[in-house]
């Protein structure tokens, strides 16, 4: 996958060369470049906002340099990329949205700061290209940068060939709709805590139900939204008793 990052602070994405997202750009699996914006600038501030027509609070960023960044990254004589703004008014960033960018061959993140970016941006560049802006959460961060890092994290981890076992997909929390049952290593006692006795009773047909029923009790407590989302067919007759 080819990824190419827009910000005004480069800086933010040191991390990416750490961990699993750095060894997947060392392996090849993620080809990913960031970009300052202010490159396509052309005064002697390197100005990027202005004041908001209509008024109110703070900067909003202006069109120009977002124009010129996205015409050089994304030209009209290559294959589109997807492009990515996130912003506290976009759609809510969820699992199902991370498979989707995963299967994505190019995606191009846009980070606005400030108040946010002009919207002509994000119109003109829907005449040239898919543009989803997402939203991690119903909080407010200074800019997209963060927010880019936490996509990034869970896209990569869903590439072909970048987690070492595929299981762990399969189990974790939000791969059907429900939070992951809790987990425990050795030693069997700490503090005197102990470890579920049938965890360590090797019947895997009844450690399976009870991981599905500890997750389907974690998520009517914790999220009762995702519980009521379920379709009715996820059930097995064992699951409403509880
Ligand atoms: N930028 C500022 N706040 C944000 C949020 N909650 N999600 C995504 N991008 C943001």
């Amino acid at each position: 996958m080819r990824v190419d990052i827009v910000t005004i602070f480069p800086e933010y994405f040191g991390p990416l060369d750490l961990s699993l997202i750095g060894k997947a750009r060392r392996n090849g699996l993620l080809d990913l470049a960031v970009h300052d914006l202010r490159t396509w600038t052309h005064d002697v501030h390197r100005t990027v906002d202005d004041t908001p027509y209509g008024g109110g609070p703070g900067m909003v960023m202006r069109p120009e340099p977002w124009g010129e960044a996205l015409d050089a990254l994304a030209p009209a004589d290559a294959p589109a990329p997807r492009l990515v703004v996130p912003t506290p008014a976009g759609v809510p960033f969820r699992q199902a949205l991370a498979h989707e960018l995963a299967d994505e061959p190019r995606l191009l993140f846009a980070c606005g700061r400030y108040e946010g970016i002009d919207q002509r941006v994000l119109e003109h560049a829907g005449t040239r290209m898919p543009v989803t802006e997402v939203s991690l959460g119903d909080y407010v961060l200074f800019g997209g940068e963060v927010a880019v890092l936490v996509i990034l994290e869970a896209v990569t981890r869903l590439l072909p060939g970048v987690l070492g076992n595929v299981g762990s997909l399969e189990e974790e929390s939000h791969a059907h709709g429900l939070l992951e049952a809790p987990v425990y290593t050795k030693p069997p006692t700490w503090r005197g805590h102990d470890v579920p006795e049938i965890l360590r009773s090797g019947d895997h047909g009844r450690i399976a139900r009870w991981r599905r029923d500890e997750a389907l009790l974690r998520t009517g407590r914790r999220r009762p939204d995702l519980l009521a989302a379920l379709p009715a067919e996820s059930l097995d007759k064992r699951d409403v008793t509880l």
